[in-house]
């Protein structure tokens, strides 16, 4: 008895059992297993569970029942996490809940919509693909994540890997272009700024998305139909997503879109079968917005427990917001129709994500208030956003040098809604951006010029103008030295859920333009926009256009640094900007037909009847303030073994008088194939920086793989014979060189 009493006392004194899961000492794989072994079928569940938070504590979320329910579910361990949870203090609070108050005290992984940047917001990300500066998008993803972590968030559903040709889809402000190559680097390039390195309090878990097609979605409509070929699947959507998994995002998104008949959600082929296997991808695959759910509406599920089983089986693990798995999971498991091991891999997956990122260890290392405080906006950030809108910039047209304006100009007039009213600067995917935090491009300009300018509104919020606005706008007109004249779509028709017909200027902005031009006066117009436009009635009518794209926080300063020239526009579109709205979707890589269109005598070949069929501005066409010129492509020999590696040079001179960046594009064409290929191909680039006068020699280094495409199954082809190489600083007007590959 007294041996017993003693073993007792000693016993309080040793330090708890700690369960494996919770010893930092051990691997986290040996963390998972004993953590899987300790879960209920329903704890499991929870762990797949992903619902939208907003703000769960305090006295607004206390009297709200579904905010409550949340918080009930969250206690008896059926949330795995949360999105749109968000600052420091509040994931603090709700952190809590799940460490102190669920059984196994499994922390939450918070995800949000860092898209172009969290409190400092950055150019769209398809403008800044059009920087074709990799280094840019890295460094701009990698401050949005700083940022957010600091803020509570562990987990950005970013960045979007969709390739499109349409601009019609609101969804391509945040995307990468038309281009699989340089959307291959820029998906690249933002992963690794995400996740510089996962589980470090300044980085976030990166997510490539939409898994896949959703570039496709038929007539630019947001969640339409995509259908299309392996063959277009392999070759033009896939390599972003790809490459983007290969850089080592730790998570991937599912797209709301089918292929083959099946919604990506429960397609076997592209999760298991290409995302798992081909690709290696161990990490985590989170549905969309309900697109487990969604599919009883697609009409492949009958019920929720379909639509759950399809998706595990799949490949998929976490449910956003669709609530199947938490209703129908445990009947499918103990039914025998998803497998407990299928099931133990898709809670393993979330684990390892809340491992990876040292939650288990620390569940509020992201959840410092003063470190928040002291991250967002830091004057590193704004400066960093208004070199990457700058940089963004897109000189489309400068007549007889319109641009750059000088400083000394008295009677600056702008004119332009979108110039001055914040309502329409960030959207969409603003992050915690403040729009009242931008600096618009009114605000820019008389920051640059020191001095306020005189500004007309022009038209209202919806694009549309009125007498008594046309009015104002003509008489300041009259007054003025030089007119910029914003125009364009407001951020608010940019993003999800935001397709338009009409992918072009109003006709009250064209009436604006029109009664500007009137005056005689130099304009300058200025584009707003988060897609290319239409935009082929106007141009012809001004000397100088430039696109800024949604440029984010600094958009104004980084407008007004390229209008009067501190800074020389250097970037390039990522998309190609149509002729006409019949002309999407157009495009670079086009195939050849049986019947081009090579000679304007010709009549039963693929052309248009009524308008060309180029694009207005070609993909990777941009303008400088200086000029370049640049040589074909130089090659050491024109014949190669497959084996070899082939150097192409290519001479770049900046003949104009100020220094400048050049985008040197390499495009291919394989001239005779098993399978039709485009008429050119992106295979690289470099940007390089010129003085007046300079010239330099850029070299690109080609090998087999370059040459190489997919067939159907997805397997890659070299086929030896004819290739043309072109250099050029557009995609249009190159130089040709032919080489042999044997
Ligand atoms: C739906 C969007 O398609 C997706 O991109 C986003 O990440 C989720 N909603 C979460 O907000």
């Amino acid at each position: 008895m007294i041996f017993l009493l003693g073993l007792a006392i000693v016993y309080q004194w040793l330090p708890a059992q700690v369960p494996a899961y919770k010893n930092k000492a051990l691997k986290t794989e040996q963390r998972i297993q004993d953590l899987l072994k300790r879960m209920t079928l329903d704890e499991k569940i929870g762990q797949l569970n992903q619902l939208s938070g907003g703000v769960l504590t305090g006295p607004a979320a206390a009297n709200d029942q579904g905010q409550q329910g949340k918080l009930k579910d969250l206690r008896e361990g059926k949330i795995g996490s949360f999105l749109n949870v968000l600052g420091a203090a509040e994931t603090r609070s709700v952190q809590k809940i799940a460490v102190e108050e669920t059984r196994l005290g499994i922390p939450l992984v918070f995800g949000f919509d860092i898209i172009h940047g969290y409190r400092t917001v950055f150019p769209i990300p398809l403008a800044e693909s059009g920087t074709f500066d990799p280094d840019l998008a890295e460094k701009a993803a990698a401050i949005a994540a700083r940022e957010g972590a600091a803020a509570g968030v562990h987990w950005t559903f970013a960045p979007m890997c969709d390739v499109s040709r349409d601009p019609r889809w609101g969804r391509v402000m945040e995307g990468v272009g038309e281009d699989p190559y340089l959307g291959s680097m820029m998906s690249a390039a933002r992963v690794k700024g995400f996740q510089r390195k996962l589980g470090d309090i300044a980085s976030v878990a990166a997510c490539v998305k939409h898994f896949a097609g959703y570039g496709a979605s038929e007539a630019g409509r947001d969640y339409n139909a995509v259908d299309m070929s392996r063959y277009q699947l392999w070759n033009y959507y896939m390599p972003p997503y790809e490459a983007a998994v290969k850089a080592g995002a730790a998570t991937v998104m599912n797209s709301f879109n089918y292929f083959d008949g099946i919604p990506a959600s429960g397609n076997n082929f592209l999760v298991n079968d290409v995302l798992r296997k081909r690709w290696g991808f161990k990490g985590l695959v989170v549905s969309d917005w309900a697109s487990f759910q969604e599919m009883i509406t697609h009409g492949v599920a009958a019920n929720g427990a379909e639509a759950v089983r399809m998706a595990l089986n799949a490949g998929s693990d976490m449910d956003m917001e669709g609530r199947v798995a938490v209703a129908n999971l445990a009947a499918e498991v103990k039914a025998g129709r998803v497998s407990p091991a299928r099931l133990d891999q898709a809670v393993a997956s979330v684990l390892k994500l809340k491992f990876d990122l040292g939650l288990f260890d620390d569940p509020y290392k992201f959840c410092d208030e003063s470190r928040e405080k002291a991250e967002l906006m830091k004057p590193e950030h704004l400066q960093a956003a208004r070199e990457a809108a700058a940089r963004s910039m897109l000189l489309l047209k400068n007549e007889g040098n319109a641009l750059p304006l000088k400083k000394n100009l008295q009677k600056v007039l702008v004119v332009g809604r979108y110039a001055d009213d914040p309502d329409h600067c960030l959207d969409f995917w603003i992050g915690q951006g403040n729009k009242n935090e931008v600096v618009g491009y009114r605000k820019g300009i008389e920051n640059k010029l020191g001095r306020s300018v005189d500004f007309a509104h022009g038209y209202n919020g919806d694009g549309m103008t009125t007498e008594a606005l046309l009015a104002e706008a003509k008489s300041k007109a009259i007054n003025a030295e030089v007119i910029i004249a914003v125009v364009g779509l407001s951020g608010q028709v940019a993003g999800e859920a935001r397709s338009l017909a009409y992918p072009e200027l109003s006709a009250g902005q064209k009436e604006l333009l029109r009664t500007l031009k009137a005056t005689g006066k130099n304009v300058i117009v200025v584009l707003h926009t988060g897609r290319p436009l239409v935009i082929t009635d106007i141009e012809k009518d001004f000397s100088a256009i430039l696109c800024a794209w949604i440029g984010g926080t600094e958009q104004g300063n980084g407008l007004a640094d390229v209008l009067f020239g501190d800074y020389n526009p250097s970037a390039k579109t990522p998309m190609s900007w149509p002729w006409a709205i019949g002309q999407i979707p157009v495009y670079y890589n086009h195939t050849n037909t049986g019947r081009p269109f090579n000679n304007p005598n010709d009549f039963w070949v693929s052309r248009y009847r009524d308008i060309p069929n180029t694009p207005l501005y070609p993909f990777g066409y941009g303008l400088s303030y200086t000029n370049f010129t640049m040589s074909g492509p130089q090659t050491a020999k024109a014949n190669y073994g497959r084996s070899e590696k082939i150097t192409v040079n290519v001479q770049v001179n900046n003949t104009g008088s100020v220094a400048g960046e050049e985008v040197v594009q390499l495009y291919i064409r394989d001239l005779v194939a098993s399978r039709v290929r485009p008429v050119k191909e992106l295979k690289a680039f470099k940007k390089v920086m010129l003085q007046p006068g300079q010239s330099t020699t850029v070299s690109f280094e080609l090998t087999q793989k370059d040459f190489s495409f997919y067939d159907e199954n997805g397997k890659l082809l070299f086929e030896p014979g004819d290739f043309y190489l072109y250099t050029g600083g557009n995609s249009r007007d190159t130089q040709s060189y032919l080489i042999n590959i044997k």
